[in-house]
């Protein structure tokens, strides 16, 4: 299976700037890339797809259809189980898998992001580190750059490992803050802890380091 699942030690952390910068950066390659936001959640009604979706849909180029990019969205801003069920839904990860395989079998390579972070429930059993293990994806970590980074990194490097799952990097992302003396140490610990590639992705303009990882990642062949 040639694609990334794209995780995060949290909410709000880079998923959708990362996956949206390695979509890119394989398009400009002339690459057919696919993408898929399994749930976007705290998307409102009035709306036709989350900015999630949106963001992924037109980095890959524009022409994947939105009910492929992100078959599920709902209203309430919480995890996916909470919130389908706010509206009476019950994910089913086989629905997922099967949208996974549709747009795989016309796109290659897939980037997935996750929604939240590996142990957000879709349902009352299952989680989107479930869904990955799943796909058979090999999964990217992104954390916070500062200070907490390495617990919530470690933790998180535990439990993909405890999947079974191939982890093939780790992006430390966040805005530079003088006051936070770990934050140019924090790279080289987890390394050192990890044992995993883990690199410092610039804040602001992050493209030419995606595009860097993109072809790292997906090598053209020849
Ligand atoms: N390297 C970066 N440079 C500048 N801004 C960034 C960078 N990474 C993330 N951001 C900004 O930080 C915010 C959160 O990023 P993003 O939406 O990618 O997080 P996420 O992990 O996808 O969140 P969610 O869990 O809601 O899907 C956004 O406003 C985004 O533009
Ligand atoms: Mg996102």
């Amino acid at each position: 299976m040639n694609g990334l699942f794209i995780t995060a030690t949290d909410t709000g952390v880079g998923k959708t700037v990362v996956a949206c910068g390695l979509a890119r950066a394989l398009v400009e390659s002339g690459r057919p890339v696919g993408v898929f936001k399994p749930v976007e959640t705290g998307v409102p009604t009035t709306l036709a797809a989350g900015p999630d979706a949106l963001a992924l849909q037109q980095a890959a180029g524009g022409g994947q259809p939105i009910t492929t990019v992100c078959p599920s969205r709902f209203e309430l801003a919480a995890a996916p189980w909470v919130a389908a069920r706010a509206e009476g839904h019950d994910i089913q990860l086989p629905d997922l898998i099967t949208t996974f395989h549709t747009i795989s079998a016309q796109h290659d390579p897939v980037l997935v992001e996750g929604a939240g972070g590996w142990a957000v429930p879709l349902n009352a059993t299952k989680t989107i580190g479930d869904l990955a293990a799943a796909l058979e994806l090999p999964v990217m970590i992104v954390a916070r750059s500062g200070l907490g980074t390495i617990n919530h990194t470690c933790l998180t490097v535990a439990a993909i490992q405890a999947a079974n799952c191939n982890i093939v990097s780790i992006l430390l992302n966040g805005p530079f803050d003088p006051a936070d003396q770990s934050a140019n140490q924090n790279a080289e610990t987890l390394r050192s802890l990890t044992g995993l590639p883990v690199e410092n992705l610039p804040w602001g303009d992050p493209q030419p380091s995606l595009k860097r990882i993109a072809n790292e990642l997906f090598p053209i062949r020849t």
